[in-house]
């Protein structure tokens, strides 16, 4: 239970006694730290993270709102930092989950440990990938050239996808009662990584000030223009494709790798459990762009459509 007080240091229990706390429907306790709520346990991993973390100017991270395309987004990016010439055999994807490959900093590496040792981690450059706001992760980075990439999604489906994968943890039939109380949190802006709204603009703020380090993708675009993606995301990676992979479908062949299906069957991943216990098989679904229509009243459906019009209106960011 994430929000138990176990385990949890008296110097951070002395400072969540002084911050705004909440208990969730589920009884899990959540506190609110620079905008954004924790339950405890990852506030802890969040405090040890911006204390002890010493970025690389190679250092890339992934990053999202729950439920947005993390998992796709991380093996896009271990594919493409890791494309050799002898294809894509053998490929670390194959032998390993993304989320293996690209750990969470707050939900593994500083959970596990407050000084966790990044010394022999698979990958290189390393990757990491969390899902705290852009200005809480930047705090250690400070002038850190390293690279941010972000991937948004429409909250709707966000909230469906959230739903179905609360009920797989609790191998339950996804329940209405679930999907509305999810509903209602997200709308009070008072859930996990909530709200929403300013975990979404924090990094889209970022991406337009500093676009050279943080940018900013949408799963609806990868769905719709995968190819055009992957490229743009090669590019600020600053591994881009020569023309000759251009020309050899060296595109087609990530892709291919990290669909859905592809991923989705490969043995690691149907069988095999993550660090958190939770079968690698549970962050596979449908992958569906508007899946929200079939769950989703129009009455919930308008009601989230007003709050987030209203909480986006003037950023310039498009949903
Ligand atoms: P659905 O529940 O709508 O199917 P996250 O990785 O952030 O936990 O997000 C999980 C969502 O991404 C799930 O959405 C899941 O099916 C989808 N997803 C996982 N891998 C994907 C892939 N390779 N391509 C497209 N969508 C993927």
């Amino acid at each position: 239970n994430f929000g138990d007080d176990e385990d949890i240091r008296p110097e951070v229990k002395s400072l969540i006694s002084s911050l705004p706390s909440y208990t969730d429907v589920e009884g899990k306790k959540l506190c609110n730290y620079q905008g954004c709520w924790y339950y405890y346990k990852n506030l802890q991993a969040v405090l040890d993270y911006q204390k002890n973390f010493k970025p690389l100017d190679t250092d890339i991270i992934v990053t999202s709102y729950p439920k947005s395309g993390t998992t796709w987004l991380k093996a896009l990016t271990v594919a493409l930092l890791q494309r050799s010439e002898d294809g894509l055999q053998n490929h670390p994807l194959t032998s390993d989950s993304p989320h293996g490959l690209v750990p969470f900093l707050e939900m593994k590496l500083y959970l596990k440990s407050s000084t966790p040792d990044l010394t022999n981690l698979s990958s290189s450059p390393r990757l990491f990938s969390t899902h705290m706001p852009l200005h809480t992760l930047r705090e250690p980075l400070k002038d850190s050239p390293c690279k941010i990439v972000y991937v948004c999604r429409n909250v709707k489906d966000v909230i469906v996808s959230l739903w179905h994968f609360r009920s797989r943890i609790e191998n339950k039939e996804a329940e209405r009662s679930k999907l509305e109380s999810i509903v209602e949190s997200f709308c009070k802006g008072v859930n996990n990584y909530g709200p929403f709204w300013d975990n979404v603009l924090s990094y889209w703020k970022g991406s337009l000030e500093d676009p050279d380090h943080v940018l900013f993708m949408r799963y609806e675009d990868l769905k719709e223009e995968p190819y055009d993606q992957v490229i743009r995301l090669a590019e600020f990676l600053g591994c881009p494709f020569t023309q000759e992979e251009i020309h050899s479908g060296s595109v087609e062949k990530i892709l291919d790798l990290c669909s859905l299906d592809n991923l989705r069957n490969l043995d690691i991943n149907k069988s095999g459990i993550a660090w958190n216990k939770l079968h690698h098989s549970i962050f596979f679904r449908k992958g569906e762009v508007d899946d929200w229509k079939n769950h989703l009243t129009t009455e919930m459906a308008d009601k989230i459509d007003m709050i987030i019009h209203e909480k986006f209106q003037g950023s310039g960011l498009r949903i």
